[in-house]
């Protein structure tokens, strides 16, 4: 596996590392129910964070790669940083379709800092650029607007609603699906 590591102005993109830090790291992201609120499953524990981190790098060293889930730090931090988010891409389809999604999740002491819009856009980079990708998408519960504000800043487009996309807590879910399109991504101001 060629470890990941995504540089942005303030945030630090890498691997996850099976360790203490990075185990409980997770779980104050994914252990937290407002956090997961909008996240396709229920708050998780501990253990459950530390099976993730498990799964996380066997997925990694799967050829081809396929799925990256990789932690998010503050790399004024240091090296050492403790994990604030997660960040990941999976690609989708077949090859010849260069597609993926992306998702991101953030502890919640960290949100309104526009560290999201940071990891979306360190994210399309990579798959854009690093994978040479055509196409992201996105999907979100039709209520997150901070994650829907999130895309539209980096310049994905609604395509559409997915009805009952998800079936959780005894109760199904619809989606909101956003894309992004490689020529949109080189087009866009300033890029
Ligand atoms: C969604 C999430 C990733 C956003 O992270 P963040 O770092 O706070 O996002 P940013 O600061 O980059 O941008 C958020 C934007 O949404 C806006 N926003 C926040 N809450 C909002 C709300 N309730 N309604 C409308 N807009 C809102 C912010 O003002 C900001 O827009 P602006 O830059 O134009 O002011 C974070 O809240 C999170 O981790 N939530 C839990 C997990 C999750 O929902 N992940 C996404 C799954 S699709």
């Amino acid at each position: 596996m060629d470890p990941v590591q995504l540089t942005g102005p303030r945030l630090t993109i890498r691997e996850f590392h099976h360790v203490p830090r990075d185990i409980d790291a997770l779980h104050a992201i994914f252990g937290d129910p407002e956090t997961a609120r909008y996240l396709p499953f229920e708050p998780r524990d501990r253990e459950d964070c530390a099976d993730q981190v498990a799964l996380y790098l066997e997925e990694a060293e799967r050829d081809p790669r396929t799925v990256y889930r990789l932690a998010v730090t503050i790399t004024a931090e240091g090296e050492d940083a403790v994990p604030i988010g997660n960040a990941v891409l999976g690609i989708e389809g077949a090859e010849s379709q260069r597609a993926a999604f992306i998702g991101y999740a953030l502890r919640r002491d960290t949100w309104g800092f526009g560290y999201a819009t940071e990891i979306a856009r360190l994210l399309c980079g990579f798959g854009f650029g690093t994978l040479g990708l055509h196409r992201l998408a996105a999907r979100l519960d039709p209520e997150n607007l901070a994650s829907a504000r999130v895309l539209r800043k980096v310049g994905f487009q609604l395509e559409g609603r997915i009805r009952h996309d998800l079936f959780l807590r005894g109760r199904w879910y619809d989606a909101l699906q956003y894309s992004l399109l490689e020529d949109e991504w080189l087009d866009r101001p300033g890029g």
